[in-house]
């Protein structure tokens, strides 16, 4: 066998380890074909995608751009409510919309200018019936039959899901009851308020950064600002579910229940000498009154995160085999007041680009990359927290990717 292959069809001549769920193969995150299955099966296949909040566009007419996998949608509104349409003109596939947010009583297309309102209804075709009697569309063309493409919706306590396929069951099924409590505790039906965005561009699979963000156990050791700042410790109370076969996955973290006598303190003393100046950027005001940090992960993009007071969703787009964009979404609620607001601004800077946590993963992920393209016939070990899917009460543990890689596998048939 080529020991390099880089064809379409390498997933079909590869193998998965005969260990199982304990093991993932490195050839995985530069496959070629494979990252096409994924991209139409997952993205744009059974499966439900967070697109923004309501709030990101809350009058009529507004519309702004999202990223389901490598296709682009269009979230609007209109006097019915919000929708997502496919930003895929019925003309001849050009996109509709080219900026990132705007207003607009339709939406037109910039080739040949074919005009659709808020719903993706084709309202108007330029040069219809030609000119001085010639050309034009045949008399029989019935614009009511080339909308844009609309995808199935779900707005659920002012987050907004969107979804390409007709099978998959409604959203609460999809999610689960664990999720959608979790999902709840954050976003109860209070007002949102979108509080910023930030972008970056990552040179990994999106794997990768799928199963860092399931992954407990690195917390407490890779990211020294949570260690040192006791943020996320390994022996706080903590809760590590798969949900939903190993779609999903729920994360609970109890900062301040600590487990144990205390001799696992000593082990952390190593960080003991980094220190802050303004120690509000770590500090957490337990708002919701049970204690708790919540991490979950709604498969296939959305990672949906309390730390401390910060609010976000983190949204995981495949842009290439070897390129993922990481897209931040970080709220506040309406009713919140200006001192927990410029709290909720000051925390955020633990994550995105250059987030006092985040970068840690960035970079970690890229050089994570050029290790597994050197060796794709290598493969990982996941055995921390014993070697099945069963939901645990510790941090150390990767049951959360042995589960994902269950579900893969069986998805995928690999
Ligand atoms: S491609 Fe959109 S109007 Fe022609
Ligand atoms: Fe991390």
């Amino acid at each position: 066998m080529n020991p390099n292959p880089t064809s379409i069809d390498m997933a079909t001549s590869r193998r998965w380890p005969e260990e199982g769920i304990t093991r993932v193969p490195a050839w995985i995150y530069s496959d070629p074909g494979l990252f096409r299955r994924e991209l139409d099966e997952f993205f744009a296949g059974d499966s439900w995608n967070f697109v923004g909040l309501d709030c990101e566009v809350p009058e009529k007419g507004d519309y702004k751009r999202a990223w389901i996998g490598d296709r682009q949608v269009i979230i609007t509104r209109d006097a019915d409510g919000v929708h997502v349409l496919e930003n895929r003109c019925s003309h001849r596939g050009g996109a509709v919309v080219w900026q990132n947010k705007g207003h607009a009583r339709m939406l037109t297309c910039p080739y040949h200018q074919w005009g659709f309102n808020m719903k993706g209804e084709c309202r108007g075709v330029s040069l219809i019936k030609g000119v001085h009697g010639e050309g034009g569309m045949p008399p029989d063309f019935d614009m009511k039959q080339h909308g844009l493409r609309r995808l199935r919706v779900a707005v659920v306590g002012g987050s907004v899901w969107a979804s390409f396929s007709d099978t998959v069951p409604d959203f609460e099924t999809y999610c689960g009851p664990l999720a959608m409590k979790r999902l709840r505790r954050l976003m109860p039906g209070r007002p949102l308020k979108l509080l910023g965005h930030s972008r970056q561009l990552i040179p990994c699979n999106w794997k990768l950064y799928y199963e860092n963000n399931r992954d407990p156990y690195h917390g407490t050791l890779l990211h020294t600002f949570f260690i040192t700042f006791g943020l996320y410790r390994a022996d706080s109370r903590h809760d590590t579910s798969p949900e939903q076969g190993g779609m999903h996955s729920v994360n609970v973290a109890a900062p301040g229940d600590r487990q144990g006598d205390g001799s696992f303190t000593k082990e952390l003393k190593r960080f003991k000498d980094f220190k802050l100046n303004d120690m509000e950027a770590v500090k957490f005001a337990d708002e919701y009154g049970d204690g708790e940090m919540t991490a979950m992960q709604l498969f296939p993009s959305a990672f949906i995160q309390q730390h401390a007071n910060v609010l976000a969703v983190r949204l995981i787009n495949p842009k290439g085999v070897r390129a993922t964009e990481v897209d931040w979404t970080y709220f506040g609620y309406a009713d919140d007041d200006a001192d927990m607001q410029r709290i909720r601004l000051k925390q955020a800077n633990l994550l995105g680009p250059s987030g006092f946590v985040s970068m840690d993963d960035s970079e970690l992920l890229k050089q994570l990359q050029r290790q597994v393209d050197g060796y794709p016939d290598s493969k990982a070990v996941l055995e921390m927290g014993g070697r099945d899917v069963k939901p645990q009460v510790t941090m150390a543990t990767e049951v959360g990717l042995r589960a994902f890689y269950d579900f893969y596998r069986q998805r995928l048939g690999l």
